[in-house]
C-alpha cells in the first residue's frame, strides 16, 4: 500500500519524506490556503517545490468546474512537473476531463467520491486514482470502509487499473483498516502516519 501525505505543509512533507515511507502527496485549494499560499503564481511555485521534495505523484487540484477550463488549468498544472497528477472533481465535466487526460497521457485523480457508482465512472474514464472520502462518510453515519470494500470488489471483478486512494483519513485505525481491505493508497495527515509508530510496550521496552 502506498502512503501519500495530505497536506501543503512543507515541514510535514519533509518529515514524512525523511522517514523514508512517503510515496506521494495530495493537496487541494483549502490545504494550500491553510498554509497561506494564495494566488496562481504562488500556488504553481508551491506545487513545484513539493515535487522537488518527494519522488512520487503529487496531486494538484483544478478549481474550474467546466470542461474547457478544467483542461486549460489541468494542462498548466501538468506542465509544472512530470510528477503532477491533475485532481478533478467527480462531476460530469470532471469525468469528461479525466477521459481527455487519460487519452493524452496525463495522470488524474478523481476526487470527492462517495459511492461505488462514482468510482465505476472514474475507472471507465481511465482515471489513475479515485479518491473515496472515508472520514466524511463516517461523519454522516455511512460506513466509509464498506464503500471502499465495494469499490475494491468492483475493480477486481474487471481488473480496472484505477488505483483506490483512500482520502479523508482521520486516524491510525483508518490506515490499518484500509490496508486490510486492500486500498492501493492512503492519503493522510502526518499525525496519523506517525501515530502508527506508537505502542506503549515499545516505549516500556525501550526504557
Ligand atoms: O484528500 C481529501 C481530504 O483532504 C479531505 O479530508 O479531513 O477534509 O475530510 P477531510
Amino acid at each position: 500500500m502506498k502512503f501519500f501525505i495530505d497536506t501543503a505543509n512543507i515541514e510535514h512533507i519533509e518529515e514524512a519524506q525523511n522517514l523514508g515511507i512517503l510515496d506521494g502527496v495530495t493537496t487541494n485549494p483549502s490545504l494550500m490556503a491553510k498554509e497561506g499560499i494564495t494566488g496562481r503564481v504562488n500556488i504553481l511555485n508551491h506545487y513545484k517545490n513539493i515535487c522537488e521534495i518527494v519522488d512520487g505523484d503529487v496531486s494538484a487540484e483544478v478549481i474550474a468546474t467546466d470542461f474547457k477550463n478544467m483542461i486549460k488549468e489541468g494542462e498548466e498544472l501538468a506542465s509544472i512537473h512530470n510528477q503532477i497528477v491533475v485532481k478533478l472533481p467527480m462531476i460530469k465535466d470532471g469525468v469528461k476531463a479525466a477521459k481527455y487526460f487519460s487519452n493524452t497521457g496525463i495522470k488524474t485523480n478523481l476526487t470527492l467520491v462517495f459511492s461505488p457508482g462514482q468510482a465505476l465512472l472514474a475507472a471507465k474514464a481511465g482515471a489513475t486514482y479515485v479518491s473515496p472520502f472515508l472520514g466524511r462518510l463516517d461523519d454522516i453515519s455511512i460506513d466509509g470502509l464498506n464503500i471502499i470494500s465495494e469499490i475494491r470488489e468492483i475493480y477486481d471483478n474487471y481488473n480496472f487499473e484505477t488505483q483506490i486512494l483512500a482520502a479523508s483519513i482521520r486516524h491510525t485505525m483508518h490506515i490499518i483498516d484500509c490496508a486490510k481491505i486492500g486500498a492501493d493508497v492512503i492519503t493522510s495527515p502526518l499525525s496519523s502516519i506517525v501515530g502508527l509508530l506508537n505502542h506503549p510496550l515499545t516505549g516500556i521496552g525501550l526504557d
